[in-house]
């Protein structure tokens, strides 16, 4: 519920466990006065807004005094939605505009508030969409003809608050943005250690922990997409915050681009947050009449400890942000050419691959990179769409797929080019940063030059074309570079600071055309692995690769954490040939997300074949109700010990599954894994031991997994079903 009381001018926003409460201060400035659990009321913040001798002192020009605000506003510590720039308040402010004459002053107050119903749609951005109320503030820059609405939207079924801002200039002059972040979240302590997830390829997500140390600290990412290096999913927890207890609050973007979560830990012992698009090298000029949408930033609240954060996360995500209309149903055990046989393959190979796939039960067979142009190597070929029919007969490959009653779906990299190829031959000006004397080159490939809708255009009419002609059912979209010599030779000077963001538009502009035309293909993202793996993504894509690596040495670190932020249903986990451990292992790891297959699939002796179609059939029969639309619990980090344990649990409470797998050779020690989320009173038989134990048994006992003897990467995947009789 929202509610403005204009008497004490307190803006209050809850559902029925949180509240947020927002103070229009004397000055105009928007006051945060609490962000936590629900109150009984919002009107008694007497210790928050003690005023008191700090109060900002001002001299008023008209009246030749000095002067304080009767309600004690301290300018420098007070806690804030929208801290002004270029004044007293110096922790950053989340908006900074430039005058036509040079000015960076940057002073929004208040105007008015109004109640929306649902989440305002963020014009050419992906947003959130479902049962939610949001607060439209508008504020006014007290020097510039300069607005911005500030959206706080709160969900009725959800701990989710989302914040974002839209920039008008409703003045002549044209101003320019130096940042344009999507919020600021002031909170009167600072005592939480901060949770970000590092990496790099084949090594996305790392998990990090610090205590907020005083000063400066951020997490951020300036490659042109949200990246492997950082993920925008970050968390602040409360130091003795656990997996089931103490305040956690999560942090996202709906956004595929540059972004910057930045901390600051105030000389008063406040904790002053900025979350958005990165600043560096960021300018955008608004003209007269124009605006600008920030991405929404997604918070999310548990007082609760990690899981009801994450368990928060992953139901909006699948209810309020995947815009894909199976995104929760079942997706298909899908077999991915690439491992198995990279660029070297023709007609029979493929069709031979196809017909030892189907045996370990693939539903939906991937030919991946290699199909088109001259692509033999990753050197050319990138930028012509069109199938290299010397190499590969699609339409037999279609049909054979359709003869096994199986699925195709196939690989593109629409936003980059190579110079051996004669998009690049026709049309070297579409490179981004042409012009230039050298440009660094990954892979032996540019970024196309996505900012401008021309080239955008090109690939559109190229991959419409192929989806006309070619009926496939899926694409793995990626996308395998940073982005360097950001600059383009569609935009004056005085826009290259637009660039970036406009990339990521140019990104979202094709593929919201290509979903909406072709909304019977399912687009799974991609980008060297997990290298944009975010909200921006999956609002269009249902499921993204999760890493290239899938070896289990570093997979399970990598999916256990991605998992902390991102639902299962969306991890795309596939098992490769890696030596490292059995089949049956890494079937299992990668049953706990999207399940496919990566190896030759001609080379698996009977005995793998068996070992993989029993794991395809677990999939098949649990995969909707207990992975993608359960609830999952992180029972035991990788990182806690020597062994992972994860836990799924029906909505219906009558079926979970459980993974454990150790990590390297121990003997004789205790393995007892407490589970959750079961119904205390219902009994369930588990196939670890064949026992029938009831709920409660296994939350306070637990299950036993202490063997003599435990082998590197060994594993159990346990089944619970309720027993009714
Ligand atoms: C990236 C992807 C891989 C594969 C190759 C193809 O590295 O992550 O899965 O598609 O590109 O070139």
């Amino acid at each position: 519920m929202i509610r403005y009381s204009k008497t004490t001018r307190i803006l209050a926003l809850d559902n029925k466990s949180i509240g947020y409460a927002v103070y229009v201060n004397d000055a105009g400035y928007l006051e945060t006065l609490y962000f936590g659990k629900r109150l009984a009321g919002y009107t008694d913040f007497d210790c928050v807004r003690k005023s008191g001798e700090f109060a900002s002192p001002r001299y008023v020009v008209q009246t030749g005094k000095e002067e304080g605000y009767a309600d004690g506003f301290k300018a420098a510590c007070a806690p804030l939605e929208v801290s002004p720039h270029g004044l007293w308040d110096k922790r950053g402010a989340p908006l900074i505009v430039r005058s036509k004459e040079g000015s960076f002053e940057t002073d929004l107050r208040f105007k008015s508030v109004r109640r929306l119903k649902g989440v305002p749609a963020i014009e050419g951005l992906p947003h959130a969409h479902g049962d939610a109320e949001t607060a439209d503030i508008l504020l006014e820059d007290k020097n510039l003809r300069v607005r911005a609405h500030l959206y706080l939207t709160i969900f009725a079924d959800k701990d989710i608050l989302l914040k974002s801002f839209c920039i008008e200039n409703f003045g002549r002059k044209a101003v320019r943005l130096t940042r344009a972040m999507s919020m600021q979240l002031d909170l009167p302590r600072a005592d939480y250690d901060l949770v970000h997830f590092h990496g790099r390829w084949a090594k996305e997500r790392d998990y990090c922990c610090n205590a907020l140390t005083d000063g400066i600290q951020e997490i951020s990412s300036n490659h042109g997409r949200s990246s492997a290096e950082e993920n925008p999913f970050v968390y602040l927890k409360e130091k003795n915050a656990t997996t089931d207890s103490g305040e956690v609050i999560g942090f996202n973007l709906i956004y595929s681009g540059n972004f910057k979560f930045r901390t600051l830990v105030t000389p008063f012992r406040g904790l002053h947050l900025l979350y958005g698009i990165d600043d560096e090298d960021f300018e955008w000029k608004l003209s007269a009449g124009e605006k600008f949408f920030t991405p929404q930033a997604v918070i999310a609240y548990s007082a609760e400890g990690t899981d009801a954060m994450s368990q928060t996360f992953h139901r909006f995500i699948r209810e309020n942000l995947m815009t894909y209309a199976d995104n929760c149903e079942y997706k298909p055990v899908l077999f991915n050419s690439w491992e198995g046989c990279t660029f070297d393959f023709d007609t029979d190979l493929i069709l031979a691959y196809i017909d030892d796939a189907v045996k370990i039960g693939t539903e939906l067979f991937v030919l991946d990179d290699g199909w088109f142009g001259a692509r033999n190597t990753d050197a050319a070929g990138l930028g012509d769409w069109k199938v290299n029919e010397k190499k590969i007969d699609l339409k037999r490959v279609i049909t054979h797929c359709t003869a096994h009653k199986i699925k195709f779906g196939i690989w593109f990299e629409p936003e980059m080019i190579n110079f051996d190829s004669d998009l690049f031959r026709a049309h070297p000006e579409y490179v981004l940063g042409w012009g230039k004397e050298e440009l660094s080159l990954a892979r032996h490939q540019f970024c196309l030059d996505f900012a401008n809708p021309e080239v955008v255009d090109n690939i559109y009419a190229q991959m419409r074309a192929f989806f006309k002609e070619y009926p496939v059912d899926y694409v793995k979209w990626d996308y395998n570079r940073t982005v360097a010599e950001h600059v383009s030779a569609a935009y004056p000077a005085d826009r290259q600071g637009e660039i970036y963001h406009r990339l990521v538009l140019g990104y979202y502009s094709l593929l919201g055309r290509l979903t909406r035309e072709f909304p019977k293909i399912m687009f799974e993202g991609c980008a060297s692995g997990g290298g944009r793996f975010d909200l921006g993504t999956l609002y269009y894509c249902p499921q993204i690769w999760c890493s290239d690596e899938s070896d289990p040495a570093q997979r399970i670190d990598i999916q256990f954490n991605t998992s902390i932020g991102y639902p299962l249903s969306c991890i795309g986990s596939h098992v490769n040939d890696s030596p490292v451990a059995p089949y049956s292992t890494k079937a299992a790891l990668a049953l706990f997300g999207t399940y496919g297959y990566e190896m030759n699939p001609n080379k698996l002796t009977q005995e793998e074949i068996d070992t993989l179609a029993k794991t395809a059939d677990v999939y098949r029969k649990y995969h909707r109700d207990v992975i993608a639309n359960g609830t999952l619990y992180h029972l035991r980090a990788p990182y806690e010990g020597n062994y992972m344990c994860m836990q799924c649990v029906s909505q219906d409470k009558k079926t979970s599954l459980v993974l454990f797998m150790n990590k390297f050779k121990e003997l004789d020690v205790f393995r007892f894994v407490r589970l959750k989320g079961l119904d205390a009173r219902k009994r369930y038989r588990n196939t670890l031991d064949g026992q029938v134990h009831t709920g409660e048994y296994y939350e306070k006992i637990g299950l036993n997994f202490s063997e003599a003897w435990m082998n590197e990467f060994s594993h159990a995947l346990v089944l619970l079903t309720e027993v009714t009789k």
